[in-house]
């Protein structure tokens, strides 16, 4: 682990205006810099950095930071390898603190293993374009395959001899103890204690890790025979975790973040052939469906996934397979079928650019609609089947983070299925409220769903400022006054005019919060709420008529506070004194800055718990990876944060 000490000293050599000329073109400007933001496309500069307070921002796009988090952000560097590159560059030795032994040793071991896979690759590579074997049936195959040598060099392809021991032999004359070459895999042990190679006469796809180490292979056998498979892979290693890692990745993630798109295929080849057409932001999913892990990988560039796969059966239903996972993190998923007899690599290769790009761009389907599509023409005529297709569609709905988003899926499904619109809102809240009373039995909240005792009556409640407490009150006085009502919601349409949809306050409000699983820290209001959830699922919409008389006296009295009394909650209310009908004309401008101002208030105390959380591991001088850890949840918070003040609140159209 780095020491305070270095990380200070790297901190105040540091010069922010020096690092960030490395990678953008800044012009002087008083005692400031200026240039074109690196984070977004602008034409005017707007991005400045500040060598007197050591920062940057740009008024363009809003990201701002200092050295490390520009090296974070613009290189995708962690938080130890922003310092050890800031090291280098300013020649400052890195002291770290003794580790155990057996964490060096690992660490020993794990250099040993890439150091390792690098030889492999230096040498598979020469036997590919040196070796007459290699020159007449690996890079004749590639070749032939239409793949371009300063491909194959940039993916840095190889070939393996046939034989047993080429490799092996190799690697050991050269020194490299057998341990390692088992470990990494690229050599099996027999009984009689000797490695042979585990890939021979194979074309060599080295895997890399998202920072360019090599972790692994893959190997494609280049005969036509059934009965070997068509790929052979290495083993799992300390360095490689097939789950964690993505092909491609490394050489990808620039044009991810610039794209904000990331494209998703199948293997090897069809990546390969994408960055020949000069479609760069793609990586493989290597034949398996996408891990968790895999989708957080990609979350650290861009929250749009497009899945590129063949248009054959098998491919289709792999295209299904872990789309619900990505829906969860809360990514946009797309879909392109080829056609059919075609995968991205062998499109890709039959077309010009242009064409492949346009393609995508001409076919690429949102999700849920294509899995509509798609089981509805499996159903047709059986009600049963039907109905359970109904359930899956609103599954994969009630997984989507964005309220608005949701309503939307629900109008258009609604009329593909043919389903009433309110069946698939009621269905869609069951299932979040299952979800949300599972979270909080598990984490043992049943204060929420009992009378509290000991709670004054509200009206006594005095606000402290750092509760989200008025923020809550103001949820459920919306829900309380207006629930009932329904309201107009337009978005832009990916290709056309806005649409327009209806929805009922209590379902938007309701179904927002659930899905974020928020929760309201006065028990009183989170009472409230979970009452209303509830009922809602029968198709109750309860609203202040409930509550008023309701046979808990202290929730009575609070929506009493709420609805009927002056209530120094909303300004409105204040100059008004009674909300009056036409108010709910414009109802959306009260809800959406309540329903935000609310959850803004919810990451502001995450964040302030996650900073106290960060000082007080950095006071306990805890591993650096725990501290990476928080400050990229940190990030994360952030991001939430800024999605939440500027996008969110701008965006909705109000009718
Ligand atoms: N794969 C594998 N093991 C296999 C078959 C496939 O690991 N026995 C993985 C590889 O990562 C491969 C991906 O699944 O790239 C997709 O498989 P496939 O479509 O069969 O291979 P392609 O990459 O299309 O290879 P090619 O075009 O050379 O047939
Ligand atoms: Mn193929």
């Amino acid at each position: 682990m780095i020491t305070p000490d270095t990380i200070s000293n790297i901190m105040s050599a540091a010069r922010i205006e020096e690092v960030i000329t490395d990678f953008v073109m800044l012009k002087r400007r008083g005692t400031n810099y200026i240039g074109l933001c690196p984070f977004h496309n602008e034409k005017t500069p707007s991005f400045n950095v500040s060598p007197v307070k050591g920062i940057y921002k740009c008024f363009g796009c809003g990201k701002a930071g200092n050295v490390v988090s520009f090296l974070m952000e613009h290189e995708h560097y962690t938080y130890p390898e922003a310092l050890r590159f800031l090291a280098k560059r300013y020649h400052i030795e890195i002291a770290e603190e003794v580790q155990t032994p057996e964490k060096i040793q690992e660490q020993n071991e794990k250099e040993a293993l890439f150091l390792l896979n690098q030889f492999a690759q230096k040498y598979l590579e020469e036997v590919l374009f040196e070796t007459e074997e290699g020159k007449a049936v690996g890079l004749t195959y590639l070749q032939e395959r239409g793949f371009r040598d300063e491909y194959i060099r940039k993916f840095q392809l190889g070939y393996s001899k046939e034989g047993w021991e080429d490799f092996s032999a190799h690697a050991s004359g050269a020194g490299y103890k057998k341990e390692y070459l088992v470990k990494t895999g690229l050599s099996i042990k027999k009984e009689d204690n000797r490695l042979i190679d585990r890939f021979h006469g194979r074309v060599m796809f080295p895997i890399h890790s998202a920072s360019g180490r090599i972790i692994g292979f893959g190997g494609r056998v280049l005969s036509k025979d059934k009965n070997i498979a068509k790929y052979l892979n290495s083993p799992e290693s300390e360095i490689y975790n097939k789950s964690k890692s993505l092909y491609g990745l490394y050489f990808a993630k620039n044009a991810i973040v610039a794209k904000d798109n990331c494209y998703l295929v199948e293997g090897y080849t069809d990546v390969i052939s994408l960055h020949q057409a000069g479609i760069e932001n793609v990586v493989a999913s290597s034949g398996t469906s996408l891990t968790q892990d895999q989708i957080k990988l990609i979350q650290r560039y861009t929250s749009n996934i497009t899945i590129l796969y063949d248009g054959d059966p098998a491919g289709i239903k792999a295209s299904l397979r872990g789309t619900d996972l990505i829906l969860e993190q809360g990514m946009n998923v797309r879909i392109v079928l080829f056609p059919e007899g075609d995968d991205p690599d062998s499109y890709a290769r039959s077309h010009r650019s242009a064409e492949v790009e346009e393609f995508i761009a001409k076919n690429a389907v949102n999700f849920i609609l294509f899995k509509t599509r798609l089981l509805l023409t499996e159903t047709a005529g059986d009600p049963i089947k039907k109905s359970a297709l109904v359930k899956e569609i609103v599954n994969s709905i009630a997984i989507i983070p964005d309220g608005i988003t949701r309503t939307f899926f629900i109008r258009e499904c609604s009329s593909l299925l043919a389903v009433p619109e309110q069946t698939l809102v009621n269905e869609t809240n069951k299932i979040l409220r299952k979800k949300f009373s599972k979270k909080l039995q598990e984490e043992g909240a049943q204060t929420y769903l009992e009378p509290e005792e000991s709670e004054p009556a509200p009206s006594q409640i005095e606000f402290e400022l750092d509760t989200a407490e008025f923020q809550e009150k103001e949820i459920i006085r919306l829900l309380l006054l207006f629930g009932n009502e329904s309201v107009t919601l337009k978005q832009p349409t990916e290709d056309g005019p806005e649409e327009e949809v209806q929805a009922r306050v209590a379902d938007l409000i309701v179904q927002d919060l659930l899905r974020d699983e928020i929760r309201f820290e006065s028990p009183l209001c989170q009472q409230i709420f979970s009452e209303m959830a509830e009922l809602q699922e029968k198709g109750i919409i309860a609203d202040k008529d409930y509550f008023l008389h309701h046979n808990n006296p202290i929730l009575a009295t609070l929506a009493i506070d709420l609805t009927i009394l002056p209530y120094e909650l909303s300004l409105h209310w204040a100059k008004n004194h009674i909300y009056v009908q036409p108010e709910t004309d414009r109802l959306l401008e009260s809800i959406y800055p309540a329903l935000y101002a609310f959850k803004a208030k919810k990451i502001e105390r995450m964040i302030a718990e996650n900073q106290k959380k960060l000082k007080e591991m950095k006071s306990a001088k805890e591993d650096i990876e725990e501290i990476t850890q928080s400050l990229m949840q940190q990030k994360r918070l952030e991001e939430i944060r800024s999605r939440i003040q500027g996008k969110e609140l701008g965006r909705t159209i109000i009718k």
